[in-house]
Order: structure tokens, then sequence, then C-alpha cells
């Protein structure tokens, strides 16, 4: 091979935030996304929603090409895509609404929310313009406490200003809907909720052969390697890993100038592409996972990632007086998105006694916490 060749056809398609032109097995999701914002696109206020689901189920990618189909048809209808991990305060985030909507960001020299709010709404009503709101993440404005002010803004605002018309889609990473917000804003918004499941074994395999089809020459990947590949995903529960395994594979496979991946070419990859499963789940948890998560990798025990379910309970209540039932569901989660084994051990008061370990090694793990809980 030479030094300008490349078996990369198109090697974008094997960034994480790439949105695919194929976006297969969400029919259904979008077609509730796009029920929903249709009214916007009549003049009037769209059904708020809620997308929920684990990470890397096709939430953020649903909401953007829902966005980009919208813009394209009308420009009556001005979405703004906001990410909350990035973007977690009102005053941003209306900032950023602004900016959207003006072409321009507001002036910077200490202008009020109220202003920002004010001048928004007058343009939202001057030229009839609906505003849809996806914040992507929610989740963070949990931690910040900002999500009510937020919302409450968003959908008290015609009450400041009669006529005006926003709508809202939140994304929340989360595996059932656990949220809950203050009754003020509980008694206005009252979401659609759209869900994404985890996919199944073979839906992996399709969206990564639609990679390796566009993103790839032909040949360079074979069936027995997509093969491993979608059990490798399947295993972690996240489609990102795929892709970041696609990716970092055909590099390994180019350095060692050849034209084919092999399936050490995707041994060696996945050590690293496992940690980026690790790396998004654990930034989409709750604070209060992430304090059970760092409990059970633990700092100064010597049999590490191991411990009784029992025991845990008892760090987990003296640290946060939280019920058996919360540990209990938290502890459900951290297993279903695939952080933690549980295991029945067969011993045990009750006869049947669990025994929790860390999927991950436990430094890759504490890395990615927090500091201090
Ligand atoms: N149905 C799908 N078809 C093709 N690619 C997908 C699909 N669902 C997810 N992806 C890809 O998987 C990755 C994660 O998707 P994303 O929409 O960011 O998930 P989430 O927001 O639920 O965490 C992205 O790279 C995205 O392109
Ligand atoms: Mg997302």
């Amino acid at each position: 091979m030479q030094w300008d060749e490349t078996i990369f056809k198109n090697e974008e398609m094997f960034e994480l935030d790439y949105i695919p032109e194929g976006f297969i097995h969400r029919e259904s999701q979008m077609q509730s996304l796009k029920f929903n914002i249709r009214p916007a696109m009549r003049g009037t206020r769209p059904v708020n929603t809620l997308c929920i689901g684990p990470p890397a189920t096709g939430k953020t990618t649903a909401v953007l090409k829902l966005f980009e189909e919208a813009e394209k048809n009308t420009s009556k209808v001005i979405p703004v895509y906001i990410n909350c991990q990035i973007t977690s305060t009102r005053h941003t985030i209306f900032s950023q609404i602004f900016k959207k909507v003006f072409g321009h960001a507001p002036p910077a020299s200490g202008i009020s929310f109220k202003k920002i709010f004010e001048e928004i709404a007058k343009r939202l009503l001057d030229e009839e313009i609906v505003v849809v709101v996806a914040l992507d993440d929610i989740n963070y404005l949990f931690y910040e406490n900002e999500v009510n002010k937020v919302l409450y803004s968003i959908l008290r605002a015609h009450e400041t200003y009669p006529g005006v018309k926003f709508g809202v889609i939140g994304i929340l990473s989360d595996l059932k809907v656990g949220y809950s917000f203050d009754p003020r804003v509980d008694s206005i918004f009252l979401p659609d909720e759209i869900y994404f499941p985890l996919y199944s074994r073979e839906e992996i395999y399709e969206i990564l052969k639609n990679r390796v089809i566009y993103g790839f020459y032909p040949k360079v990947v074979s069936e027995e390697i997509l093969t491993d590949i979608s059990d490798r995903v399947e295993k972690s529960g996240d489609l990102r890993v795929g892709i970041d395994l696609l990716r970092r594979a055909g590099f390994n496979a180019e350095r060692r100038g050849s034209r084919k991946l092999s399936l050490d070419d995707v041994d060696n990859a996945y050590k690293k592409s496992g940690l980026v499963h690790l790396s998004y789940t654990i930034s989409s948890l709750k604070k209060e996972e992430k304090a059970l998560l760092k409990m059970i990798a633990g700092d100064d025990r010597s049999d590490k990632s191991n411990i009784r379910a029992g025991d845990l309970y008892k760090i987990f209540k003296e640290e946060t007086n939280l019920s058996y039932t919360t540990f209990h569901e938290m502890l459900n989660k951290l297993d279903t998105v695939r952080l933690i084994n549980m295991d029945f051990t067969g011993e045990g008061d009750r006869g049947r006694s669990r025994v929790i370990t860390l999927r991950y090694d436990v430094r890759d793990v504490l890395s990615r916490l927090p500091g201090d809980k």
C-alpha cells in the first residue's frame, strides 16, 4: 500500500458525530417526531415531546434529522438544538436561541435574561415564527437545577407575550421514565414520550453493515469481521463501540499495509473502543448513580471490583440515606447499561446473595468519575 492509499471510501462516516443518511430501525420514532412537530409547520404550537432511551439508541440523530428536514421545508419554524452538557444555564440557552433567531449573538455586555427573552418574543410575534427547542441530555439541567427555570420560561412564554409559540423536545438518556420536575412545571409539561430501545443483535448488524458499505471500499471488511464486531457491540450494548471499532481496526489494517481488516486488527482496537462505551455511559448517569458506581469501584478495598450487594447497601445507606428500593433500581440500571455484572452466589442469609463486579478496569472507571461526589 502506498502512503496516500486508503481503505476508507468515506472516513467521515466513522466520526461519532456523523449524521447517517440511512437511519434504519427508527421509522416509528421518526414518524412520531414528525407528527409532533407538524403543528409548528402550520404555524401553531407543536406537541411537546420527550425522547427517552439508553445511550447510543439514535435519540440525538433522530432529532437532528427531524430538524434538518423541518428547516428544508419551511422558514417559519426555527429549530434550536441545545447540547445541555455544554449549554446548561437558562441564560446561555436563551442566548443560543437568540443567536439562531437573529443570526448573531446577543450583545455580550451584561444583557439580562429578561431582555434577551423579550427580544426573542417580539421577533417571533413580528415574523410569525415558531421556535422548537431540543434540549439534548436534559439530565444535565437536573444537576444544575436549571431544568425547572428553563422549562417554565419556555412553556409559559405566552402568558407574558400572548401569541408567542414555543415547543420543547427533551432528550433523556435513561432506561425508564424516572424523571421529576418541579410541580409548577409538571402541571404544564406533559410531554409525549417517545421510547428508543436498545438495538437487537440483528439491527446492530444491519446498521454496521451500512457503514461498511458506504464507508469502506469493497472487500475491506469480510462477513466474518462484521459478525465479530456485531457480537462485541451486543455485549457492550453500545453502537458507538461498533462504529469506533470499525474506524480503529481500519487504521490498524492500514498500518500493517493491508487492504483487509483482520480479526487481530479488531481485537487490538477493542481495548480502546470499549472505553468509548464507558465514557459515554458514565457521562449519561445521574449524580447518585455515579456515586454508587464509585462505591462499587471502591478505592481502598483490596479485592476492588467485587462486592456483595448487602455490603454495598450498607455503604450506600450511610453515604446517601436513600431507600433500599432506590438502591435496587440504581443497581439494575448499572447492570442494564452494562457497567456491572450481578451474579448470585448461592450463599448468604436468604440463600441467595448477589455479588457485584465491574465490567471494566477499576482505574478506567475511576478516571471517568468526578473526583469528589
Ligand atoms: N438507526 C441508526 N442507523 C445508523 N446509525 C445509527 C443509528 N442509531 C444510532 N446510530 C449511530 O450511533 C451513534 C449514536 O447515536 P446517537 O443518536 O448519538 O445516540 P443517542 O443520542 O441515543 O446516545 C451515532 O454515531 C449514530 O450515527
Ligand atoms: Mg445523544
